[in-house]
């Protein structure tokens, strides 16, 4: 494919870099979904994970490559399925199992790595810059003897001494990459220095305007999206991002706000991508609950508020004229999820077929199972919006990690006596248990009566509760995030021989909140026992 010089490749890395924040760990079906949506969203590239990470990261590469790899999917605008990339360090191993796993897609790509910068060379590889220039030529060579397409990365560049990064950069480009990517590994540059640094690399790396510069910015200075604006403007032409800009630390690039800052200033940029705006919306809020990272309100494009207007001299500007104090309508970015689209009266046909249009396709009894909660959400609810009706599928899709399901919930609570919580769950062999505990509060209650029926020690980090909709009848979505105690920790699998801190994310949704909380606990629960289980048996 020869580059457009006003196109931007996106190059979504919400399931590499964006799982790579603290309790973000998808399940294989939670990773398809999101890729589904990304594809329909129209990103160029979809990293789908890190093959050598685990057979599991493997297998879920795979998956992605069959599901979304192989041919365009209904509501994707290019005739193309986007390329789906696998990340490799430059090791022949790591490159051996990405490609094992990319092979089934269409436009398979291996992203290969190593970083440059003189802290990274002494503490972390403890290799000198000659070592690492053989290293990168021979791996990108060996990246290019299985897969046509690849792509380099000098890790830390943002660090690293601009001398040795075009040398690293020319051998790269001689061995095969056809892809060279600018990571600012720990978001220490500024756009001034970011710009200058791809303008840098465009003018000394002698080869480097026949292949395509790629950005990739880590937002610790709050500065991701406007360095990668920044080396666009200074020439690069595929951005790496992620949505709702989630990631190690501080996040990435939000995909949202790089696409609408080119779409909404595109006289000033004059530039393109191929993202249907209008996903961007649902597609944030697929990461969203397939994360358990809940955006912000205030996030630009896509939190609660990227388009409310609170004071009265804004609200009188707005119904004067909306250009007063908005730069892009709600719709553009497909904040219009108040539609409604079902009531009690609508049948198990037209919910399938507004499913369909949604793009959720259901097995016969992943149908009925929705229909059922449909018609009890429609009874107290009367109308579902498009938002609603998302809630629901993402809270009925099936776990892989389902250890325990709810069975029953009753609370006490009020100004008077004591918060109380009978809880029923049923365990895989289908034994039912019933539990009642005391708390501070219903929610507080009820996850101590979980507690002691499924057992394994936690610590709640984080309990985020919001309304799909406006409304006293509002679906309520319920996060929370909870973390292994240390004993547990000590035995916990290593990445690179570092111990890694163990965060398990659930997500929630009903009309009652306390219902939705307890599901969402549950589902945090259950993804921590079973992977405690897996460690176990690792160690013994
Ligand atoms: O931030 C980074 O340096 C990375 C590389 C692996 C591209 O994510
Ligand atoms: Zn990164």
């Amino acid at each position: 494919m020869t580059p457009q010089p006003d196109y931007v490749r996106i190059f979504d890395t919400t399931l590499r870099d964006g799982e790579q924040s603290p309790g973000a760990t998808m399940t294989s079906a939670e990773k398809r979904e999101v890729a589904v949506a990304l594809a329909r969203l129209g990103v160029d590239v979809i990293v789908a994970g890190f093959p050598a990470a685990s057979p599991d990261d493997l297998a879920a590469v795979r998956m992605i490559c069959e599901r979304v790899g192989r041919e365009s999917l209904p509501g994707r605008a290019s005739p193309e399925p986007p390329i789906v990339c696998g990340l490799a360090r430059a090791a022949k191993g790591d490159i051996d199992r990405a490609w094992e796993a990319l092979r089934p897609a269409k436009h398979p790509r291996i992203h290969t790595f190593l970083a440059t910068s003189e802290i990274h060379l002494k503490y972390k590889l403890r290799m000198t810059r000659e070592e690492v220039l053989l290293r990168v030529g021979e791996m990108v060579a060996y990246a290019r003897s299985r897969c046509e397409d690849v792509e380099f990365s000098p890790e830390d560049a943002g660090r690293s001494d601009p001398e040795f990064l075009y040398r690293v950069l020319d051998t790269a480009i001689r061995a095969g990459a056809m892809t060279l990517n600018i990571p600012d590994t720990v978001g220490y540059t500024t756009p001034d220095e970011f710009g200058a640094l791809i303008a840098g690399i465009l003018e000394h790396v002698p080869g480097a305007r026949g292949v395509v510069i790629s950005v990739h910015c880590h937002d610790d200075l709050g500065l991701a999206t406007a360095n990668s604006l920044a080396g666009i403007r200074a020439g690069a032409r595929q951005a790496e991002v992620t949505v709702n800009g989630i990631g190690e630390r501080a996040g990435n690039t939000s995909l949202e706000e790089l696409v609408m800052a080119l779409e909404t200033r595109r006289a000033k940029f004059g530039l393109r991508t191929g993202v249907d705006t209008t996903q961007l919306v649902p597609t944030s809020r697929v990461v969203m609950t397939s994360t358990g990272i809940v955006v912000p309100p205030n996030k630009a494009i896509v939190g609660a508020n990227a388009f409310a207007h609170e004071s009265g001299i804004h609200q009188d500007g707005m119904l004067k004229h909306e250009e007063t104090y908005e730069i892009m309508r709600p719709e553009t970015v497909g904040a219009n999820a108040t539609e409604l689209v079902l009531g009690k009266h609508s049948g198990r046909a037209a919910l399938s077929a507004r499913l369909r249009e949604l793009g959720h396709e259901l097995t016969p009894e992943g149908l009925d199972k929705l229909f059922a909660r449909f018609k009890a959400v429609a009874e107290r609810k009367k109308q579902l919006t498009v938002a609603d009706l998302e809630a629901l599928v993402h809270d009925e899709a099936p776990s892989e990690a389902e250890a325990f399901v709810l069975v029953g919930l009753q609370v006490a609570c009020g100004t008077s006596g004591m918060p109380t919580a009978t809880v029923r769950v049923a365990s895989a062999d289908g034994k039912e248990r019933t539990h009642a505990a005391v708390g501070t509060g219903p929610v507080d209650a009820a996850f101590k009566a979980v507690d002691a029926l499924v057992g394994g020690e936690s610590r709640l980090l984080e309990f985020n509760v919001h309304s799909v909709t406006e409304g006293i009848d509002a679906i309520g979505q319920v996060s929370v995030r909870v973390e292994e105690p240390i004993d547990r920790e000590l035995r916990s699998p290593t990445r690179d021989g570092v111990r890694e801190r163990r965060i398990f994310s659930g997500h929630g949704a009903d009309t009652d909140i306390v219902v939705a909380s307890v599901k969402a606990y549950l589902k945090a629960k259950n993804r921590m026992l079973v992977a405690s289980g897996a460690a176990e048996k690792e160690c013994a």
